[in-house]
């Protein structure tokens, strides 16, 4: 079917839409009806449906015949390790692991935290607790115990998967000193941790608390699925907004099932036997869905790379899996094909290895710039389909689907709204903007199927963030525009969201920790053009009076302090000390004029600002740390 002709099935009546698309899943109870509209603006999908997410993602495909089948695909490039775990395999590994946590007391509706590297055991550790309704939380490596302690209080779990170290090109990262360290800061306190050992580094346990992977589940067998109702959460991920709190995400479980599903086929156009390469993180949304879940939904063979684009050990590491284990579709971040294109300019690496089983390479997680697709999809040879979605809606929203004669993309633009989203741009009065207009990107309600319902705990926050400014809509937190023919570009966020890396951080969290130093009065944290991660942050600080420390090794604490609060993943190197803030008459800050600077871009000296000598001390300030920075 075309993509116009089923996005408009869609809109002529989206609850036999997503019913109809409800049947490519296996259900305990199939529901009786799709959505529960009785509480706006909270919506809920499949409620009465009963379902497991672990059943769907192996059980029957085993049944079905295909254990032997490659489920995952384990490649470290950084270790040098390749492991293949077929769906037998993979059944035989949840089950037991599950029947452990829930002799140990987890069960259905508990939250359980991973902490984990890119190893299968993440993927296990995941599929357990779905499959006895539990509800996990993944945590990102990169972030630190205090990052680790927040999530610890918010989510409240009653178990912590972790493994005992990451592995990073700059050496060995011990995880366990830091989930002890979020555990002692944390005010709940879990009742067991399992920790997975790695051969690289053994963490020392705690007696009574912490138990080793393999002796935890020495005596278990196997569990059998528990049901869940359609509207049960199957996971948290908690992801940056404006502030140090981070929102948790929650993700119904029928609804992910389904939408993921319907993804597999008509979005990124995979065909059961394809094996499906999200190189991205389990810590993220992206791992979520398109590493872990929809590849196994659908009975592909999803493939687990733990390592970098780069450096792991050359720029010929993508070329090389994909060579080596048939990889019919790769979903990256931009920034990825940055890094080998900044190391492989003429692609000399890539015509090292045969990689004629790509088909399709997806990109998503930040803006797709204009030369890195054309140079992607020229040495490469195949369609490169930028799209755009988040962690709160766990898929794709905007792009061009590879399942459905989708029109041919308009390079510069994320595609097209996908059935499930109807997508508008709206003026600041919450009145629609006409095309090529920019304004706040915003998705008329309900939202489909898999996506938030609420964060966790937090109704209030849920509506506060999403649903107040433009009643009747999700405000995405993007702006951008939508063309004459209906193609989205995604331009920038509306509030304190940078990506660096296609990674989603606060510049308020910085600003929050930053704050935190003692000579520190007032800082503002922005996110500045960077040729290889898209943003890097960069602080602008001001020091208490009297204080007259050397500035180089304020800011160096300052680093230190947002590496050690947040995490290195906040990629937080460079500050400014400057005499006070650019502000408004009123007291705000004027950060688009301080970013413009940063960026070597004009901009007008507001008329409303208080001071405007400030901006040459501001730009002189940035030339020490050489910005704007030169091409
Ligand atoms: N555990 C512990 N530390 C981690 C980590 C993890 N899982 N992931 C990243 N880090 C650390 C890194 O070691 C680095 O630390 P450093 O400051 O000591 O060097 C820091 O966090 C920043 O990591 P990263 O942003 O990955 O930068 P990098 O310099 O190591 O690598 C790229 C640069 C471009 C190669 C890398 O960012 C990349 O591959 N990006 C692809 C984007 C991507 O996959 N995004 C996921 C969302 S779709
Ligand atoms: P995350 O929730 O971490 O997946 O981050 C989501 C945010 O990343 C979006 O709100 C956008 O700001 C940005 N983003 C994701 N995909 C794209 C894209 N294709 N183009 C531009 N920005 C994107």
């Amino acid at each position: 079917m075309k993509y116009k002709d089923l996005y408009n099935e869609w809109r002529s009546d989206p609850e036999q839409f997503w019913m109809h698309a409800a049947k490519n899943i296996n259900w305990v109870k199939f529901p009786t009806f799709a959505l529960d509209d009785t509480k706006k603006p909270f919506y809920r999908w499949f409620p009465d449906g009963e379902v497991n997410t672990c059943y769907n993602a192996i059980d029957r495909h085993v049944i079905d015949g295909k254990g032997e089948k490659i489920a995952i695909i384990y490649d470290s490039a950084i270790r040098g390790i390749k492991e293949k775990i077929s769906y037998k395999q993979l059944l035989k590994k949840v089950t037991k692991f599950a029947h452990a946590l829930s002799t140990a007391g987890i069960s259905k509706g508990d939250r359980v935290i991973i902490y984990m590297p890119m190893i299968p055991e993440a993927i296990v550790s995941m599929l357990a607790c779905a499959r006895i309704g539990a509800i996990h939380s993944v945590v990102f490596g990169g972030f630190a115990s205090n990052e680790l302690a927040v999530r610890i209080d918010d989510a409240k779990p009653k178990a912590i998967i972790a493994g005992s170290c990451g592995v990073e090109p700059t050496g060995i990262i011990p995880y366990k000193p830091l989930l002890d360290k979020a555990i002692d800061q944390a005010k709940h306190s879990p009742k067991f941790c399992v920790i997975f050992q790695r051969d690289e580094l053994q963490a020392p346990l705690v007696v009574g608390r912490d138990y080793d992977w393999d002796d935890f589940q020495k005596a278990s067998t196997e569990i059998p699925c528990v049901p869940v109702l359609g509207s049960d959460p199957l996971y948290i991920l908690y992801t940056s907004g404006t502030t140090g709190q981070p929102k948790g995400v929650v993700r119904p479980t029928a609804g992910h099932l389904v939408s993921l599903m319907w993804t597999m086929k008509n979005f990124f156009g995979a065909d059961p036997d394809d094996v499906f390469w999200a190189a991205s993180d389990v810590g993220w949304v992206v791992g979520h869905s398109y590493i872990v879940y929809a590849p196994l939904f659908a009975g592909n063979t999803t493939l687990l790379f733990e390592g970098k684009p780069i450096g792991t050990p050359d720029p010929g590491t993508f070329w090389r899996i994909i060579e080596e284990h048939y990889v019919k579709i790769l979903f990256t971040a931009p920034t990825a094909f940055r890094a080998i294109k900044r190391s492989d300019p003429n692609g000399e690496f890539i015509s090292k290895y045969d990689t004629s089983s790509l088909k399709t390479l997806f990109l998503a997680g930040e803006r797709a710039d204009t030369d890195t697709i054309k140079w992607a999809s020229n040495k490469l040879g195949v369609p490169v389909i930028d799209h755009w979605w988040q962690t709160e809606t766990g898929f794709p929203m905007v792009g061009c689907p590879q399942g459905l004669n989708s029109p041919p993309v308009k390079i510069g633009t994320a595609g097209l709204a996908m059935p499930g989203y109807d997508i508008k741009v709206l003026n600041e009065d919450g009145t629609v903007a006409a095309s090529n207009v920019l304004g706040s990107i915003v998705v008329k309600l309900p939202l489909p199927p898999g996506t938030l319902p609420t964060l966790w705990g937090s109704d209030d926050r849920f509506k506060k963030s999403y649903l107040l400014k433009f009643p009747g809509y999700y405000d995405t937190g993007d702006s951008g525009l939508i063309d004459e023919d209906g193609f989205v570009s995604i331009m920038a966020r509306t509030d304190d969201v940078i990506n660096t890396a296609g990674h989603r951080l606060s510049t308020g969290a910085m600003e929050e920790v930053l704050s935190g130093h003692p000579d520190i009065a007032e800082c503002a944290v922005i996110g500045v053009n960077d040729d290889l991660k898209g943003q890097l942050p960069l602080g602008f600080i001001c020091l208490n009076a009297g204080v007259n420390r050397k500035p180089l090794e304020i800011i160096n604490e300052s680093v230190l302090l947002v590496r050690e609060k947040i995490g290195p993943v906040a990629s937080f190197k460079k500050a400014v000390i400057i005499e006070r803030l650019p502000k408004t008459r009123s007291g705000k800050v004027l950060r688009g004029t301080m970013l413009k600077i940063a960026n070597g871009e004009k901009f007008k000296v507001p008329a409303t600002i208080d001071d405007p000598s400030i901006l040459d001390e501001i730009e002189k300030a940035l030339l020490e740390i050489d910005y704007p920075q030169k091409k």
